[in-house]
């Protein structure tokens, strides 16, 4: 898709700027849904549809760039064993920290497009964090939204592991872009919790905190996290089951706010009511969603 008219779909469709306080739809990977995950395209698009926030998951490059990618290897949703064969590891990935940003960029990015339809595709390509960053921007001074971001370093045990630890770099990234304060918009989340610490206790960030988890987190665990986090990305059959019943009547949200922790759920899809029901019935702060459009007509009540 023409990026021009990703961005001319983001000005006509604009809905206001993020508020404080305010309940979130995040537009997970961008409009994933439509459009291969983690391109430009696929973050307009999600601005365009209404989405408060964008997440971009990241990783890096061989010279230590941030690049916006979901895998910490490439061949899921590139042609790099195409282009690059030869530069897989012995257990047959391609690390993306094994490749130049201008290798990188030589790729075509898929996303999670099944092999049959790729051939139908316009050429997409992988961005890094800092043009995902100054798309968002430039589509908040043209539009008067304000719309965040949230991005996910992936892995940053491996990351550390290679001698590349992904925190300070994306915290200096976020900095320059003026990403710093409490009423930034921008939210840092991730899987490892050691991580979050770190960037709050050395690395001195101020921004908002989101410790993801698939697993229930016990109230040591949550008073652990509350002394320097802010928010709980929990996976969603933590709250409801999959025929649609509050897990043990909404006890993990209640534990959460117990401790002052805010609440935002992955993943959802074309699901309107479920949006619906984590938003107001179980009444977390945001939702991680792959259809944005549903996400905001959900968040409008309509
Ligand atoms: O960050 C929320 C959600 O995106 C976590 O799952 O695997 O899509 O990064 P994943
Ligand atoms: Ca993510």
């Amino acid at each position: 898709m023409n990026k021009g008219l990703c961005i001319l779909l983001g000005l006509m469709m604009g809905l206001g700027a993020l508020m404080a306080n305010e309940k979130v739809i995040i537009a997970h990977r961008g409009a994933s849904a439509y459009l291969p995950e983690h391109t430009l395209e696929a973050y307009a698009l999600a601005y365009g549809m209404g989405a408060d926030i964008i997440e971009p998951d990241v990783v890096l490059t061989k010279e230590g760039i941030l690049i916006c990618s979901h895998d910490l290897y490439l061949e899921a949703t590139t042609d790099v064993a195409e282009k690059f064969p030869e530069r897989k590891r012995d257990n047959g990935h391609y690390y993306a920290i094994d490749f130049t940003l201008q290798e990188i960029k030589q790729l075509r990015a898929y996303g999670r497009t099944p092999v049959s339809e790729r051939a139908t595709l316009p050429r997409f390509e992988v961005p890094t964090l800092e043009e995902m960053i100054q798309l968002i921007q430039r589509m908040n001074k043209q539009t008067g939204r304000d719309a965040g971001i949230v991005p996910e370093p992936k892995s940053p045990a491996f990351h550390a592991k290679e001698g590349k630890p992904i925190e300070e770099p994306l915290l200096r990234l976020l900095e320059k872009y003026g990403y710093k304060g409490r009423d930034a918009k921008a939210i840092i989340q991730c899987f490892e919790m050691d991580s979050l610490r770190k960037m709050r206790e050395e690395l001195r960030t101020d921004l908002p905190l989101v410790f993801l988890t698939s697993t229930l987190i016990s109230e040591s665990v949550l008073n652990e996290f509350k002394q320097f986090g802010d928010g709980i990305g929990a996976y969603r059959y933590l709250i409801e089951d999959a025929q649609g019943r509050s897990v043990n009547e909404n006890g993990f949200v209640k534990a959460c706010r117990h401790h002052g922790l805010k609440v935002y759920v992955w993943t959802l899809k074309n699901e309107v009511d479920a949006a619906r029901r984590f938003l107001y019935d179980y009444g977390v702060d945001g939702i991680f969603i792959d259809n944005p459009d549903a996400g905001v007509q959900a968040k409008r009540k309509e």
